[in-house]
């Protein structure tokens, strides 16, 4: 299983360029994260400052105990050897090829024979669909093998944690998809915990477990996805509908007088090319490719989350509970009670964790008074407006 990481108040300026402030949240073990937020909001720099490449002023980032912050030199290359990082380029040698490129890390940090460093190689090369192509130099390959090549060596040291820094970028929609899916693969495959940032929305809906956002300066919200999908929370609405109207803006956020002109425009009928869907909602999340034994990370977080199941708003509730199989809904004991026994209509209430008396399945969605005999705790209602979940969602 991957290795829980604890950010705590990270805070990071450049100078006086303050970059974002008082950052917390937790990266389950084994489940993939995504964090969004518009370009310039301090991606980059949050990956760089979780391995211990940037300093932040204040705050945490803690790993099997270890303070990345705070800890010696040392011990910052222990940690970081749990890591497997993917830049945003891939961040290849352009003289080297592919082969030499994946095998560099072990032949840096490892006393492995060259033999021992093939099978390594090439059983990660496979991994990720890049077999055969060994012997090309990353500029004689396209953006997208070469993001996979740059993946296949973040994994060569077997890390526990895996950062992922705007995979999506140059790539078409369908390049993405396919590395989106070589991201749930390999989580299958090997539990480890998945950081990916990005600003890309299709990536953020249909594959992190859980989903935060950046936004003036601060981390906005971080918890489990259907919390973020179905907020109203108007930075997070704009941002997950591609919206140019709301708070934010071309380089940073508006003013509330640029905010209010563009409502009378829009009020007035101009029309700002958004196609006006509204996607917020939960969808389905993608699922490992056939063959592959399913997600661990999947089933333990979905036991959190039905341990802090009513702590979180409404939406987010329904969102859970709709995307549970008939199997997980038996599992968390959210069964049918005999007719009439409780609620209204009764036939149509459900407990937990109280098993199945009646031993019929639940149909019809849950109603709030079974909701309101859901266990509660671990969580920490969000601040009503802004703000981020204090506990990071755990
Ligand atoms: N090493 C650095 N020194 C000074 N400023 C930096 C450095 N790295 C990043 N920045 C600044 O931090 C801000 C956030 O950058 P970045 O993390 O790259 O944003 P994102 O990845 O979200 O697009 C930018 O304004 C950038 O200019
Ligand atoms: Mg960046």
């Amino acid at each position: 299983m991957g290795a829980e990481v604890v950010v705590e108040g990270l805070t990071k300026s450049f100078g006086r360029q303050a970059i974002w402030r008082d950052v917390s949240l937790t990266l389950p073990p084994g489940e993939v994260s995504v964090l969004l937020g518009p370009s310039g909001t301090g991606k980059s720099v949050f990956l760089k400052s979780m391995i211990g490449l940037l300093k932040p002023e204040r705050g945490k980032c803690t790993i099997n105990g270890v303070d990345i912050c705070s800890c010696s030199e040392h011990k910052l290359y222990e940690v970081r050897k749990l890591f497997g990082v993917l830049f945003q380029d891939g961040a290849l040698f352009g003289s080297m090829n592919l082969y030499d490129n994946v095998a560099f890390p072990l032949r840096e940090h490892t006393k492995k024979s060259e033999s021992e460093i093939k099978r390594i190689v090439l059983e990660k090369m496979e991994m990720v669909g890049l077999l055969g192509a060994e012997s090309k130099l990353p500029g004689e390959i396209s953006g997208g093998m070469r993001k996979r090549a740059g993946l296949a060596r973040a994994l060569v040291l077997d890390p526990e944690i895996i950062l992922c820094d705007e995979p999506d970028s140059g790539l078409d929609p369908v390049r993405t998809a396919y590395l989106s899916q070589l991201l749930i693969d390999l989580n299958a495959q090997i539990d480890a915990t998945i950081l990916i940032v990005t600003h890309n929305i299709n990536v953020a809906r249909t594959v992190p477990d859980n989903l935060g956002m950046l936004f003036r300066r601060e981390l906005v919200m971080f918890g489990p996805r259907e919390v973020l999908l179905t907020s109203d929370e108007p930075v997070v609405e704009q941002f997950l509908n591609g919206r140019r109207i709301g708070p934010i803006g071309m380089s940073e956020e508006k003013d509330t007088a640029t905010m209010e002109a563009e409502q009378a425009a829009r009020d007035a009928g101009h029309h700002d090319g958004s196609t006006n869907e509204d996607l917020r909602g939960v969808v389905p999340q993608m699922q490992p490719s056939p063959g592959l034994p399913p997600r661990q990370g999947d089933r333990r977080r979905k036991d959190r989350v039905m341990r802090i199941l009513r702590s979180l708003p409404a939406p987010a509730q329904h969102g859970i509970i709709d995307s549970l199989s008939e199997a997980d809904k038996q599992r968390y004991g959210l069964t049918r009670n005999p007719a009439g026994v409780r609620g209204r209509g009764g036939d149509d209430t459900q407990q937990f964790p109280g098993g199945n008396p009646s031993g019929q399945r639940i149909q019809g969605e849950l109603n709030e008074e079974s909701i309101a005999r859901l266990p509660n705790s671990g969580w920490q209602s969000p601040p009503p407006r802004g703000g981020r979940f204090p506990d990071g969602g755990r």
